[in-house]
């Protein structure tokens, strides 16, 4: 999260304590009022990782590709209140126009995986494969990134990824130059460039901490530089939890998004987003049973949508986002109490040098088919 947009937030400090003290019944009916009040004037995307709580009010819920574009779409709402975490709402604000304010409910809803690469280590990186790969690496940023991170791929004629289009978007990026460097999850880097035919001896991790490459073999047999950034939630689904559950049952097919790692994807009977876990599941045939390795408040919420199928978690201790988590019906209450006062809080304003680049990424990643 920049300092910038601490700062735009202005009053954007903690939530008063009497929201914490109100009943879900006195929220409801206040959050409710103030939507119909709004109407088309405020719209609430929703990540399907938000708790119930919150997507109970959604104007509109999906993956980060479905919500970048119905942001981008929406030409009517002055105010959009992202409930999702910092780099989604960064991205409807440079996708939507100068006039529609975007308000992140909790500014402290951000995302580890973005935080792992920042402009400083970037820098580093890109001056280190120049040197050694010259004008041969084209950047990727998954959109869990920041927004600088994001303009930084754009000035080089990158485009942002999401999970759901990362096969394409590599295919593209593999037509326009030699190799790749892929920021900031090299988990989904690694699990889509195998999907292509990429062998995992042709991908090397780039190392932000240490500054390095790490690579055994002839530095021109590099395809893909993954940045050595990952996602803690997914990171949790194991492949000694893949073969508990087949051992109790074999008939239980395993589905897992690909920000796991390469062993568990490698070893489930499907990967894919998010979008791809909930259609995988609502076409499944009742009676048919389902391990899910991806966030927990969207599999709770899988779970109780199909009880004709036996559903779980595939790891069993697993346990929410923690950020996502952040958005909840007290913060949600807040942030529309604010703007129906007049004074949104919790406002994202990408600086305009660095979203004016950021977009070159985005509309790349939404146009390029
Ligand atoms: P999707 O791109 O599948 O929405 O995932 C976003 C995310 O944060 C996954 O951890
Ligand atoms: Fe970030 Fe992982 Fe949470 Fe997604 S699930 S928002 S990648 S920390």
């Amino acid at each position: 999260m920049s300092i910038l947009n601490l700062i735009h937030g202005g009053n954007a400090g903690m939530m008063p304590e009497l929201y914490k003290e109100m009943t879900e019944e006195e929220m409801t009916g206040k959050i409710l009022k103030i939507k119909k009040k709004f109407g088309e004037r405020l719209f609430i995307p929703g990540h399907h990782y938000q708790k119930d709580e919150v997507i109970q009010f959604a104007d509109a819920t999906g993956d980060s590709l479905q919500l970048a574009q119905v942001a981008q779409k929406n030409k009517k709402a002055e105010y959009i209140v992202f409930c999702g975490v910092h780099f989604m709402a960064e991205t409807a604000d440079m996708l939507t126009s100068d006039e529609q304010i975007v308000v992140l409910p909790d500014m402290r809803a951000g995302c580890s995986m973005a935080d792992m690469a920042n402009m400083l280590q970037t820098n580093r990186a890109w001056e280190e494969l120049t040197e050694l790969f010259g004008d041969t690496v084209i950047p990727l940023t998954y959109v869990n990134s920041t927004a600088e991170i994001k303009a930084f791929v754009g000035r080089n004629g990158g485009a942002a990824v999401t999970s759901s289009n990362a096969a394409r978007m590599l295919t593209w990026a593999l037509s326009q130059k030699e190799r790749i460097l892929f920021l900031p999850d090299q988990h989904l880097g690694r699990n889509t460039a195998f999907d292509l035919g990429i062998p995992l001896s042709r991908m090397a991790i780039w190392d932000p901490i240490a500054e390095k490459l790490e690579y055994n073999g002839a530095l021109e047999d590099i395809k893909i530089i993954l940045w050595k950034g990952h996602c803690s939630v997914h990171e949790k689904f194991t492949v000694a939890n893949i073969k508990s559950v087949k051992e109790r049952d074999p008939d239980i097919n395993v589905i897992v998004h690909p920000e796991c790692t390469h062993e568990v994807v490698a070893l489930s009977d499907f990967s894919g987003s998010t979008k791809k876990i909930i259609d995988t599941i609502n076409e499944a045939k009742p009676g048919s049973k389902w391990a899910i390795g991806t966030e927990m408040n969207l599999v709770s919420r899988i779970i109780q949508e199909h009880p004709d199928k036996q559903i779980e978690s595939l790891n069993p201790d697993m346990c929410p986002c923690l950020t996502m988590n952040r958005i909840d019906m007290p913060h949600l209450l807040w942030s529309l109490e604010q703007i129906d006062k007049g004074e949104p809080t919790g406002v994202i304003k990408v600086d305009q040098d660095i979203a004016k680049d950021a977009i070159l990424a985005l509309n790349r990643m939404l146009t390029i088919r």
